[in-house]
């Protein structure tokens, strides 16, 4: 089996070394000659050496190369990406690609312009590098309902979060290195704005609950605005914060949401850290289970590359429609259950305020939460610095729906004894 890479960078290389380092042992497993026939790059890469294969500085040769039968697309964005990857299909050629904005954004696309070729596109390194979290969805929990799932797929943000929490590093010292590292985005705002974990959220949640890929429901925030004294307060509480890609079955709907999240101290997911990815799927069958492992880098996101070569390898013989499909459930047989707007969703939170330090503001807070059935199950209050007439007020409520803790947060804030906004983080139990 012939295959043409496109894009020589993190991945690339990692994709390009780890075939040839392991070449017996992927072809015994994929029972095939896996073979790299062309690269298509801009530049060269130091981290890797393709003497003696045919190198382009148009990838676009790549995809119209007749000896090239996988087309291993690892340039990233979605304009190119795009047009190259239909591109291929158009020549009747598979494609393996790792990019999940692409998927996320116009998988629906590509994925019907494949079953008109019959040919396939795998996406495994797409979500969560080298943790096989797709193939996980798509076939080893298939008897399930899954009823949540919940992950750390953002290495940028969980690597940051970390330096931050354990280091006291500063912000934008800790995304200088995770740039260095390679784990970036090329843009890394998609990472700290939550974009990049948006796009990986809404291809898991198709995979676990046969929705159609939809990118604009997704509710993103990243962790840009977080504060280093939240993160206190939360630990102080016995919780962490991490950066949860969260999809819920709920009444009427599916939550599908990433955003800053507090999770219990003593969860087994609150203690991954670093570039460490972690999913959590939550099977009425099997029950909670978690998958851990390198969300980046070039050779765990390579490890999944390959995976999908072999796959595509092993599965070249069988007939189109006795392939695993695309998005886990076969033909388009996508339920109609919506994606909820984020005012449905029921969570508890995390709020704090800064509030004047005189009688009757904690009555007043306690009422404008009572009156909208928000139950308060914790409450810290520090006591004024020196010379300061307001105090941090910080409380964890119970579940309640969004759009009345967020009708609460601005009476809040409309109180004259509330200086500012009300800082408001969600917060999961991951328990049932
Ligand atoms: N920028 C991504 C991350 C790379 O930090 O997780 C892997 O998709």
């Amino acid at each position: 089996m012939n295959i043409g890479i496109c894009g020589l960078g993190t991945v690339g290389s990692g994709t390009f070394n780890v075939l040839n380092r392991n070449t017996a042992l992927i072809n015994a497993r994929a029972g095939a000659n896996i073979q790299i026939v062309q690269i298509g790059a801009r530049r060269d890469n130091p981290a890797c050496d393709p003497t003696g294969v045919s190198v382009t500085r148009d990838i676009f040769e790549v995809v119209d190369n007749p000896a090239v039968d996988v087309v291993v697309e690892l340039i990233g964005g979605t304009t190119i990406a795009r047009e190259l990857v239909l591109r291929a299909i158009a020549n009747g050629k598979h494609v393996v690609t790792a990019n999940k904005a692409l998927i996320a954004q116009y998988g629906s696309e590509i994925f019907e312009a494949a079953r008109r070729q019959s040919v396939m596109v795998a996406f495994e390194a797409a979500v969560a590098g080298g943790i096989p979290i797709i193939k996980t969805l798509r076939e080893g929990l298939g008897a399930n309902r899954i009823e949540w799932l919940a992950g750390i797929i953002n290495g940028t943000s969980n690597f940051i979060l970390t330096a931050m929490e354990e280091e006291g590093r500063a912000f934008d010292d800790a995304l200088a290195d995770a740039q260095a590292l390679g784990y970036a985005e090329a843009d890394p705002s998609f990472d700290v704005e939550g974009i990049d974990a948006a796009h990986k959220l809404v291809i898991l949640a198709s995979l676990a609950f046969g929705i159609p890929l939809q990118f604009d429901k997704v509710y993103t925030q990243g962790i840009s605005k977080l504060e280093l004294q939240d993160v206190a307060y939360a630990r102080e509480l016995g919780y962490r914060i991490k950066h949860l890609a969260i999809a819920r079955q709920s009444e009427g709907g599916v939550e599908v949401r990433v955003h800053p999240t507090l999770i219990p101290g003593n969860s087994l997911i609150a203690e991954v850290d670093g570039v460490m990815n972690a999913i959590m799927v939550k099977g009425d069958a099997v029950g909670p289970t978690m998958f851990y492992g390198a969300g980046a880098g070039a050779e765990p996101t390579a490890s999944a590359v390959v995976a999908d070569i072999i796959d595509v390898a092993r599965a070249l013989n069988s007939a189109p429609e006795a392939r695993v499909p695309y998005l886990a459930f076969s033909g388009a047989n996508f339920n109609g259950t919506p994606i909820l707007p984020i005012e449905a969703v029921h969570t508890a939170y995390y709020l704090r305020m800064s509030a004047l330090d005189k009688p009757g503001v904690l009555t007043a807070v306690g009422s404008i939460m009572s009156d909208r059935g928000i139950s308060i199950e914790a409450i810290i209050q520090k006591r004024p610095r020196p010379g300061q007439d307001h105090v941090p007020l910080i409380m964890l409520t119970n579940k309640a729906l969004e759009s009345d803790l967020m009708a609460a947060v601005t009476a809040i804030e409309d109180l004259d004894a509330i200086a500012g906004k009300v800082v408001h983080i969600r917060v999961e139990a991951l328990d049932k």
